[in-house]
């Protein structure tokens, strides 16, 4: 591809917009289809939970942001950052991005971190290397930043290297990692799901005070549906390479309309409903590899007509606007981006009471 000068960030521009995004890997000598035509939109400062079994896009949705995709893949439709084509940007502003305005955490830190040097190395060899910054002030600039994210006895820990720390304090420090070029976005690869319970809600806990302290915009990444709901603004359900439904995190038990996003909410257990069985989704889920022409829920899905299996159901506005304060449209262009749609040819009744209630803890 021809590549131009990368044109100036328009601040008028939505922060993040994935735009038709469409990727094909090369399997068995052809190009497939894992990403089919997925359009979203992050708004500066807000958080988008995106929501799926295993193999459903969203890793491969969230590193299209940087161009950390497996070698040979196609990228068609635009990801745009402040309204700049990330498919089309220049070396120079593609390091840009990827050092200053965008940072992403994973959810095994062990397997992003030199096992053979010190924390301190870590956090600082970014500032040192490419923003010329001295060692002290970048030293110090770490130390803040640990003690930020609940670490104590920072200068120690900076000594130490990770075999030394527990899974709960490596995420903590990379958050820190992440958070120490101020960047605008953060990509959350399911940043939690290797801790445990109670080490979860502090990691989460830690991700979120620092998103409010600094107006720090989230592409959230997770298979729990509840925790995405508590922590952030809108909810994006992804299935077979799709987003099939996109709601706010506030309507996600009343105004859910796919009958994938009923199934996943009627699989939790409703903790104020006592000891009950669970409902789990019959069927497996399959990859965007093994979609046919139809909705790819369809074998699984109770709902399911002729009309399913022949034509894959485009998203269409599901939102009531009035009531969520943003209409229906799934991206304004001026920064609100949290519409209903849902991409079924026959979506469920707003009444049909799936379990749960609205879990949303924070960000009140
Ligand atoms: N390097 C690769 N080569 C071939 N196929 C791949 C590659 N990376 C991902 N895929 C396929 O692309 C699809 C989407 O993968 P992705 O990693 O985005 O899923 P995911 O939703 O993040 O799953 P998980 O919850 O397991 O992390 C899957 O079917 C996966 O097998
Ligand atoms: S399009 Fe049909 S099969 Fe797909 S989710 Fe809707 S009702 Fe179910
Ligand atoms: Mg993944």
């Amino acid at each position: 591809m021809k590549r131009t000068k990368t044109p100036p960030p328009r601040p008028d521009a939505p922060l993040l917009e994935f735009d038709g995004l469409h990727i094909t890997l090369p399997v068995k000598g052809e190009h497939r289809t894992v990403i089919h035509r997925v359009d979203l939109t992050v708004p500066a400062g807000s958080a988008v939970g995106l929501v799926g079994e295993s193999g459903s896009g969203k890793s491969l949705t969230a590193r299209s942001v940087l161009r950390l995709l497996p070698p040979g893949a196609r990228v068609g439709g635009e990801v745009r950052f402040e309204g700049v084509s990330v498919t089309a940007m220049d070396p120079a502003a593609l390091r840009t991005l990827r050092s200053r305005e965008v940072a992403m955490i994973f959810q095994d830190p062990r397997a992003h971190i030199n096992p053979l040097r010190t924390i301190g190395d870590f956090l600082t060899e970014g500032l040192i290397t490419t923003r010329g910054e001295r060692r002290g002030a970048a030293e110090a600039r770490a130390t803040d930043l640990l003690r930020e994210v609940g670490i104590a006895d920072a200068p120690r820990r900076l000594r130490q290297r990770p075999a030394e720390l527990s899974g709960g304090l490596l995420q903590r420090v990379m958050i820190a990692a992440a958070l120490i070029t101020e960047p605008r976005l953060l990509l959350a690869d399911e940043p939690t799901t290797a801790l445990d319970v109670t080490t979860q809600a502090e990691v989460m806990a830690v991700i979120d005070e620092a998103r409010d302290r600094r107006g720090l915009a989230m592409l959230f990444i997770t298979h729990d549906l509840a925790l995405a709901a508590a922590v952030c603004d809108s909810i994006a359900v992804m299935y077979a390479g799709s987003v099939v439904e996109q709601v706010p995190a506030s309507r996600l038990h009343d105004g859910s309309r796919h009958p994938y996003t009923r199934a996943l909410l009627a699989s939790r257990p409703d903790p104020g409903a006592g000891a009950q069985p669970l409902r789990a989704i019959g069927g497996r889920p399959l990859s965007a590899f093994e979609a046919g022409p139809g909705c790819a829920f369809a074998p699984r899905c109770p709902a399911a007509q002729d009309l399913c299996t022949a034509q894959r159901p485009l998203p269409e506005p599901t939102g009531d606007g009035a009531e969520d304060g943003h209409g229906a449209s799934p991206g304004d262009g001026h920064g609100h981006g949290h519409g209903r749609t849902a991409a079924c040819h026959f979506p469920r009744p707003v009444t049909d009471g799936a379990p749960g209630t609205d879990r949303r803890v924070r960000r009140g």
